[in-house]
């Protein structure tokens, strides 16, 4: 039976360009779609702007006629044979031939021929990804499924297209997570085996660090994270990927307090870009011997190994300071720190309510502090560079962060006293 996509369901704007692309292929005499997960995403009533066009031949060719259409901008991929078209409105739309795929070794990239789109379909990933939609105008609309696609969708099941999927490209076990809990489909049951043998057979160590890396990112953007990694971790992949790394039991309690501390970070220090990917990736790494680990085999940045790094000697530190500590004892300790591992331990709960006071204090206030008088001022004053000299700007901050000295006059008073 032919089925068609719902045009209503298309905004007028998208319904348009994709009306333009059909014109283009009918002057052409190519047939073009789009397809993947916009198509899914749609008709599971989902917006989707992430546009991806197949062309029953060159997509390169096509793409720059689009672009000179629209005034855009073009971007080749020579090697996939892809083309990026960015219009003058800012949406991007890829363009790539359809073809066929041979995976030389598991875990490597494909090797690419030109193929038809029912061969293109099928060498997608799941089902459910493998729907495209013809956009010429005499069939504009019509949905192509080779696959049983539409019927996956519709039973909210994720099924791989061949039973090598998971070991041609064990990327494909993390993306059949992410769709899983975020349709809340289920992995049928005979892919959730294969995605165990392929585990048991040591697939994920043919995968680079940085596709690993890119996948779990992926994850942690997602707003069920937390239930795709625990299903990651029923599945013994963050295990099998190390053996120190194990999910906290607490992890539901580390993600809300992630979550928390990026909201605030977010409205309490708009003028400190805070890296938030790695406020995330904290509540997945907190063992130093795990960080040290998986930061070397996931290729993790050195900054943010730093910042996983320093929670232990933070929490330590954090031990050391009291109630009545002052001002500038807390800003001793925590200057020394990242604003990420700060923000977080901000937000843990079973703190006493000062340690939270100190930390937000320290990042809302404290950190921001212009000293009053720096080193040019007591050279001015007839001072030399030396071990003493910072000990008494040093001074000088403290007694200021302290409320001792608010102007220049009495700090100046304040270091002869102390001389
Ligand atoms: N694809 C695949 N195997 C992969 C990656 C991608 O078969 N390992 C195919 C799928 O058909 C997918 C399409 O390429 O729909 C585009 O990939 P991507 O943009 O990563 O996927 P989306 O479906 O857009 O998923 P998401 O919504 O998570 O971005």
């Amino acid at each position: 039976m032919r089925e068609f996509l719902g045009l209503s369901k298309i905004s007028p704007r998208i319904c348009h360009l994709l009306q333009e692309i059909g014109r283009v292929g009918k002057e052409n005499a190519q047939s073009v779609y789009v397809v993947g997960g916009f198509v899914r995403d749609l008709l599971l009533g989902r917006e989707n702007l992430d546009i991806d066009i197949v062309v029953e031949g060159d997509a390169i060719d096509f793409a720059y006629q689009l672009a000179t259409i629209w005034d855009g901008e073009v971007q080749i991929h020579q090697k996939f044979k892809t083309a990026t078209v960015t219009r003058l409105d800012g949406l991007k739309l890829d363009f790539v031939s359809a073809r066929n795929e041979t995976y030389l070794s598991p875990g490597a990239l494909p090797s690419v021929e030109y193929g038809t789109i029912a061969e293109d379909l099928r060498r997608r990933d799941f089902s459910i990804n493998a729907l495209a939609v013809q956009l010429q105008p005499d069939t504009f609309g019509e949905i192509v499924d080779c696959t049983d696609g539409l019927h996956d969708l519709r039973a909210g099941r994720i099924r791989a297209l061949h039973e090598q999927s998971f070991i041609d490209d064990p990327t494909r076990i993390f993306r059949a997570i992410r769709y899983e809990a975020r349709y809340r489909f289920q992995i049928v049951e005979s892919d959730q085996q294969r995605i165990r043998n392929a585990i048991n057979r040591g697939v994920l160590n043919l995968i680079s660090g940085q596709r690993l890396r890119n996948e779990i990112d992926h994850i942690l953007s997602e707003a069920s994270a937390p239930q795709m990694v625990r299903r990651i971790d029923q599945f013994n992949i963050f295990s099998a990927l190390h053996p120190t790394w194990k999910i906290s039991p607490n992890f539901n309690v580390l993600w809300r307090a992630a979550r928390q501390a990026i909201e605030w970070g977010t409205t309490s220090l708009p003028h400190d870009p805070i890296n938030t990917k790695a406020i995330l990736w904290m509540t997945l790494l907190n063992t130093p011997e795990a960080i040290k680990t998986v930061s070397s085999r996931l290729a993790l940045e050195s900054q943010l190994c730093t910042k996983l790094s320093v929670q232990a000697q933070l929490e330590h530190d954090l031990n050391t300071l009291s109630a009545s500590s002052k001002p500038s004892e807390v800003y001793q300790l925590l200057h020394l720190y990242p604003l990420e591992p700060l923000v977080f331990a901000l937000m843990q709960p079973n703190q006493p309510n000062w340690r939270g006071e100190q930390i937000a204090n320290y990042l809302t206030h404290l950190k921001d502090v212009q000293p009053l008088i720096t080193g040019d001022d007591l050279i001015q004053r007839g001072l030399k560079p030396g071990r003493a000299f910072s000990d008494l700007l040093w001074q000088a901050l403290a007694a200021q962060l302290d409320g001792k000295v608010p102007t220049t006059q009495e700090i100046y008073q304040f270091l002869d006293d102390e001389k």
